[in-house]
């Protein structure tokens, strides 16, 4: 779809996460404590920060234009510390080796302490191994005698099987070494800075791979003098796999996110409009008031109503009619939503009469959660009848296991996207909407 048509530049209901930018942070709202918290957490304290968060509500919107902000403190913040980014999050998949992660830590951070050198130099902690990594980073591939390549260090030819620029050639001749004793000596302490690292959504691992991954990165990278962690996920996912002994005492407790405020709520879309018009006149399909009652509809689930609004969007382009005033709008907004709830529901498959009864009571709480310990209060004889029905639920796709939950057990489930327009259509758009 032509956002122009429409009068801005690009999508304003757009649902990826905030860039980390001054544009970012215009457009974060509702978030000034949690942006102060996570600052001075992580300018003063050694230990590694962690900021949990349900699907979609902002954690990594959040993380970005923190670390934006810090960056763009020096030189006029407190104690003049520097601060750099890795240049996006990291990831622990199901075959991450620790030391395939150092290296690819490592040569994300190299990146950053050469692309930002002149910034180092300004805070007088630059140093010569910067400009040595600096040429490793960007020396082209040189095939030498044998078939081996030569690297900028010493200028051997080395039987290497990448160039000697990629992550792969990195790891050899002792690059990542090189580039520790580099961070360690600008960045001696947290008082000069550092590079700030996130490891974002550790829900994707189960609980144990996660745990005994951040143990064995513990030494090799989370207690490393120069970085700066943040662990972000599911709630409850960085505090258990951080529970061990051997992590004890070395990650915060989380910054908990929760849904934004409702006085905040429209602020999310009217800063959007502002920032993407391209030109005085133009049309908005789903003004801030609109916003907050869609939101509210999806059980306040941001990214979800964003998603909503750019439908919702795209469903207006191909009409003829536009609605003007806001009334019109909103009743158009609901009238959309209302047909959308009915398509999802005449496309869901039939879970039967009890898993349809457990789904109503579902959409009767606030977060849409439910756990099989419920069983008595929702209706059911035993865990067991209620585990079934949790099941046949989430083989209609109306219900998945709950955030942070070891998705092996099953025990606690929650709306889906899927779901939550069902969820409308069960009750009805006039109690949502
Ligand atoms: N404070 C905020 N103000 C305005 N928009 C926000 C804010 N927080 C998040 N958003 C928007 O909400 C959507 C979801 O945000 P984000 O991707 O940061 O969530 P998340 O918690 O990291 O999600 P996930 O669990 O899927 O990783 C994005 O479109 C983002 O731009
Ligand atoms: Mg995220």
């Amino acid at each position: 779809m032509d956002w122009l048509d429409f009068g801005f530049r690009s999508n304003p209901y757009d649902s990826s996460e905030l860039p980390a930018s001054e544009v970012g942070h215009k457009l974060l709202v509702g978030r000034d404590a949690q942006l102060r918290q996570l600052k001075e957490q992580l300018k003063s304290s050694a230990n590694v920060v962690a900021v949990e968060g349900a699907y979609g509500v902002g954690k990594s919107s959040l993380i970005a234009v923190a670390q934006h902000a810090l960056e763009e403190e020096f030189p006029m913040g407190r104690g003049q510390q520097l601060f750099l980014s890795a240049s996006k999050p990291f990831q622990l998949q199901t075959d991450t080796g620790p030391t395939a992660f150092r290296h690819e830590v490592l040569y994300s951070v190299a990146n950053a302490l050469t692309t930002h050198r002149e910034r180092l130099r300004e805070a007088g902690l630059a140093n010569s191994g910067i400009e040595t990594i600096g040429r490793w980073l960007t020396a082209p591939e040189v095939r030498g005698k044998g078939g081996g390549l030569t690297t900028p260090f010493g200028g051997g030819t080395f039987n290497m099987t990448s160039g000697p620029n990629t992550s792969d050639g990195f790891k050899q001749e002792g690059f990542p070494e090189r580039v520790e004793a580099c961070l360690r000596e600008c960045f001696p302490s947290r008082q000069q800075g550092g590079v700030i690292c996130v490891i974002d959504n550790l829900e994707v691992l189960d609980l144990s791979s996660t745990r005994t991954l951040l143990e064995q990165i513990r030494d090799p990278l989370l207690r490393k003098a120069g970085l700066c962690w943040v662990l972000c996920g599911a709630p409850r996912t960085v505090r258990d796999a951080a529970s061990s002994q051997r992590l004890h005492g070395i990650v915060r407790t989380p910054i908990e996110i929760g849904p934004i405020e409702a006085p905040f709520v429209g602020e999310v879309v009217g800063r959007r409009l502002e920032v993407y018009a391209q030109e005085d006149s133009n049309y908005t399909p789903v003004e801030p008031d609109g916003f907050l009652r869609l939101y509210g509809a999806v059980n306040r689930h941001l990214r979800e109503a964003l998603v909503a609004c750019e439908r919702y969007s795209e469903w207006l382009d191909a009409r003829e009619d536009w609605p003007e005033s806001p009334a019109d709008k909103s009743q158009l907004l609901r009238k959309w939503l209302a047909l959308e709830a009915d398509n999802h529901l005449s496309a869901t498959r039939d879970p039967g009469d009890r898993a349809w009864r457990l789904f109503d009571e579902l959409a009767q709480e606030p977060d849409g959660i439910a756990s099989s310990s419920d069983f008595r209060a929702l209706g059911f004889k035993s865990p067991d009848a209620m585990l079934k029905e949790m099941q046949e639920l989430q083989m209609a796709n109306l219900a998945g296991p709950a955030m942070g939950e070891d998705p092996s057990r099953d025990e606690t489930i929650e709306m889906t996207p899927q779901g939550r327009m069902v969820r409308i259509a069960r009750l009805g758009i006039e109690k949502v909407f």
